[in-house]
């Protein structure tokens, strides 16, 4: 039984600067609520109530996010303003919060293994709010579980990226075991397009069990000479331990400037507009 996510939340977002200047990247609004509130949102909606964050120096606006804000909603009480918080009140009554600071920057994997205090001995989630997934029937995490309560092994979400985008992801290479879900045997950190072994790329939502903690332990910095999430799962995978599935629905990569603006207009078109439309 999964019940906690873990929030990698401590990198700087300089594509965005000046605006990640004095603000966590996670606080970006996309319309109006942040990308970490999708994130927690979608962790929610999978059952995951135990919410962990990896933060770091500057990311104070993420904890009073997920807290009262008595001033201002003693300020909104009684007007129609107030049904805007709705939302984040919801979200702050159903889970609990908890926090730790990664302090050196030392790649993904680093900051997972800093999340092992929130952990513990269980199988956990990860969610990279960068990566807003969006448009599913469920949720990309919901979709996840339900594969981890029958497979029993870490689950990271793969899509097919253009050839001349792999540098940027983790790549795999598996064998189909059931359309839409491989096993995986081969995963590579950000390889040249000339050297990817394919172009199936991992998203940011990872499903993993708790010997993942001991494997980052011995992780050797890779690719950036950062510690990898994806060279300790490739330790599963050599084991047979990894199944890779392609999620229903769609991606936006909040963590470029282009992605956030079409992950802004999805949102603004399928959301708001008909919202006006309607009202
Ligand atoms: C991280 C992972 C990478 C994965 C990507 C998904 O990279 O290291 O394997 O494909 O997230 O967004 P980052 O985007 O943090 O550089």
């Amino acid at each position: 039984m999964i019940r906690k996510c873990l929030f990698p939340a401590a990198g700087y977002g300089t594509r965005f600067l000046p605006a990640t200047k004095a603000m966590p990247k996670e606080m970006l609004p996309i319309v109006n609520k942040p990308l970490i509130q999708y994130g927690v949102e979608e962790a929610i909606e999978a059952g995951l109530r135990n919410i962990g964050f990896v933060s770091g120096r500057g990311k104070r606006a993420i904890e009073d996010h997920f807290d009262v804000s008595y001033e201002l909603e003693h300020q909104i009480m009684g007007t129609s303003k107030e049904q805007l918080l709705h939302e984040i009140r919801d979200v702050i009554s159903q889970c609990t919060f908890s926090y730790t600071r990664q302090t050196e920057m030392k790649g993904l994997g680093h900051a997972i293994l800093t999340g092992e205090s929130l952990i513990g001995r269980e199988p956990f989630a990860v969610l990279l709010a960068d990566d807003l997934c969006l448009d599913g029937e469920q949720g990309v995490l919901a979709q996840m579980v339900k594969l981890y309560n029958e497979h029993h092994c870490s689950i990271i979400a793969l899509e097919e990226v253009p050839r001349d985008q792999t540098h940027r992801y983790g790549i795999v290479v598996g064998d189909e075991i059931e359309p839409g879900l491989i096993r995986v045997n081969q995963m590579v950190e950000k390889p040249d397009p000339q050297d990817a072994p394919s172009n199936t790329a991992i998203i940011g939502r990872y499903i993993l069990t708790p010997d993942i903690f001991d494997i980052l332990r011995a992780t050797q910095p890779g690719i950036g000479g950062e510690i990898q999430i994806t060279d300790a799962i490739a330790e599963q995978a050599r084991q047979g331990r990894v199944l890779g599935y392609k999620f229903k629905g769609r991606r936006f990569d909040c963590g470029s400037i282009e992605g956030f603006v079409e992950a802004t207009n999805f949102v603004y078109n399928t959301k708001f507009s008909r919202a006006d439309a309607a009202g």
